[in-house]
């Protein structure tokens, strides 16, 4: 039988890494693992209970809620990918919105956030077969991944691509906004103090500014497949 390898994808937001991660798990059938959807489910969760917003974070109060926030994933067949349930109800489409965005890195700096997250990350892949992609995947979640890779693009190729798929959902975005959240994120996730977004040294950069998803998915798979014959 085939050696089950854990595959670790790190990179900016609107990189194209889920679409990579996805099309390797059905590839390879392994288990797909959305972190930003964690984190997002998360942030979703104290924006609804009024923790967070634009001009506030309650830090404390929303550590303190913490054990009553449970994440599962269920895979939906129809859409060949896991959908992210918060207590129990399905919220993938919440959250995607630009809101949800615009506050997610805030939740995501908080080290108890983190902690709870990245044990639940490390358990889903603990079996190796898995295709995770985040921020911190190859630095703190799976540092002896046995792949990793980074992805990166300019900012502008990557609003450009995140403003299209929230216009094709029918969202009422502005490209200048979008722009600036991606700008935004980048600047937060990378400067935070726990686990910021820095490429592990041992990483494979993809730069896919210009590079269509296809030739860069070829080129993955050949390193995939590199690792399996090992
Ligand atoms: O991948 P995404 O854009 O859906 O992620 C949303 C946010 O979650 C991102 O701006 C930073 C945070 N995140 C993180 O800090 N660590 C991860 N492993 C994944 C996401």
């Amino acid at each position: 039988m085939n050696r089950k390898i854990t595959i670790a994808i790190d990179g900016f937001s609107s990189t194209g890494k889920s679409t990579i991660a996805k099309l390797l798990a059905k590839k390879y059938n392994y288990i797909y693992v959305d972190t930003g959807a964690m984190y997002r489910a998360v942030t979703l969760f104290a924006k609804m209970n009024k923790l967070v917003d634009q001009d506030y974070l309650k830090k404390k109060e929303l550590i303190s809620c913490l054990n009553s926030i449970s994440l599962t994933f269920q895979f939906n067949k129809d859409l060949g990918f896991a959908e992210m349930f918060l207590n129990k109800k399905n919220v993938e489409k919440e959250i995607r919105t630009l809101q949800v965005s615009q506050l997610v890195s805030k939740v995501a700096a908080i080290s108890e956030v983190r902690r709870k997250l990245v044990a639940e990350q490390q358990q889903m892949g603990k079996d190796g077969g898995v295709v995770m992609d985040g921020r911190d995947i190859g630095t703190v979640v799976f540092p002896d991944a046995d792949l990793k890779l980074f992805m990166t693009a300019s900012a502008d190729k990557r609003a450009i691509r995140r403003y299209k798929e929230l216009i094709d959902k029918g969202d009422d975005v502005n490209f200048e906004e979008i722009l600036f959240n991606v700008q935004e994120r980048d600047r937060i996730d990378s400067t935070r103090e726990d686990s910021p977004l820095v490429k592990a040294e041992d990483a494979i950069e993809f730069d896919n500014s210009d590079m269509g998803i296809e030739e860069q998915f070829e080129r993955i798979c050949n390193l995939v497949d590199r690792k399996l014959s090992e």
